[in-house]
């Protein structure tokens, strides 16, 4: 199995972050001077100049994944849940969850009130988990109230280097920074790989990462949509055409100088990019920016289909487009 494949089907809902963490740790321990796990879960790594000092840039990509937690048990085994970040009911069911120890269970709902249609709006609060248990009391052999499940899904390669996954959210953002992390050289500038967590609860790991590193720069790593599949909503981004700069999302304005900047950095190596207006959603770079007096920041996105879903596309193509771009701002610097 290959890193994507064991980072994307690793469990790591926001929170339950550590198996995820010790993947990363145990790849890049060799390529960087430092490593350090802060209070909420980040997994820090630097790399620099042997004497210091040098511009502080710090990259960032978030190691957790949405999922669910159950709420309630009911008399027959069926449990209730609720949300860990953003989930899409109608992409959800009817597909498998994994607990921490190991449970399955699959993701059911209610019939609807009307028999003769589908439900064409399913709701979380019509849906449950299906453990498997005959009752309540076998239920809580497997399950307790607070468990926190991700989705179950397996990394596969389709078509001609494409993927599909679940949480290619945002552990493909991690693997480019793994690549880059090894790949990066000589550089003037002090680096800091954060692997953040609890994006998908509203960022706010790279908060406190950001806080102790006092990052002159910032870039964050994270998928974008598309607008390249049947009927989709109009926006520029397409699958294999290259790394994603993003100019702004729901609530980021990337600084146009650091937009700027990686565009003169991907033109003099031809590393295939495009521009990307995300108008729902955002990532870590929301918030890196506006800790203590500010962070100059920007996004390199990698162009991702059915976001949230438990199968995510992305093209291998602009994955090495961000890697080559991310080594790139590594060693040149975003000033
Ligand atoms: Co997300
Ligand atoms: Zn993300």
């Amino acid at each position: 199995m290959g890193l994507i494949e064991k980072l994307c089907d690793a469990y790591g809902p926001a929170g339950r972050e550590h198996g995820v963490r010790a993947i990363i740790e145990q790849e890049v321990k060799g390529s960087c001077a430092d490593i350090q796990t802060d209070r909420l879960g980040n997994l820090i790594c630097r790399k620099g100049p042997a004497k210091g000092g040098g511009e502080k840039i710090m990259l960032c990509a978030h190691m957790d994944e949405i999922g669910v937690i159950v709420t309630y048990i009911d008399k027959k085994g069926f449990l209730r849940f609720s949300n860990i970040g953003g989930v899409f009911p109608a992409r959800i069911l009817h597909q498998r969850v994994l607990f921490e120890n190991g449970t399955i269970g699959v993701i059911g709902i209610e019939p609807d009130q009307d028999r003769a249609k589908p439900a064409a709006k399913p709701k979380l609060d019509l849906m449950y988990i299906d453990v498997g248990a005959r009752g309540q009391e076998e239920a809580q052999k497997f399950v307790q109230i607070g468990d926190i499940a991700c989705f179950y899904q397996q990394a596969v390669r389709i078509g001609d280097g494409r993927m599909s996954a679940k949480a290619l959210d945002d552990r493909i953002g991690c693997y480019c920074m793994i690549e880059a992390m090894k790949r990066v050289g000589k550089t003037d500038h002090d680096l800091y790989f954060v692997f953040s967590t609890q994006e998908e609860m509203g960022l706010r790991g790279a908060r406190t990462g950001a806080y102790a590193i006092e990052p002159a720069y910032a870039l964050a790593i994270d998928v974008t949509d598309t607008g390249d599949t049947p009927e989709a909503h109009k926006m520029q981004v397409e699958l294999g055409r290259g790394v994603a700069i993003k100019v702004k999302d729901s609530s980021f304005i990337a600084n146009p100088a650091i937009k700027d900047r990686l565009v003169e950095l991907a033109r003099d190596r031809a590393i295939p990019y495009q521009f990307e207006i995300l108008e729902k959603g955002t990532t870590d770079a929301a918030i890196i920016q506006l800790v203590k007096e500010g962070v100059m920041s920007g996004v390199l996105s990698i162009p991702t289909r059915y976001i949230h879903s438990t199968n995510e596309v992305c093209d291998l193509k602009d994955v090495q487009a961000t890697i080559d771009l991310l080594v790139r701002a590594c060693e040149k610097g975003l000033g």
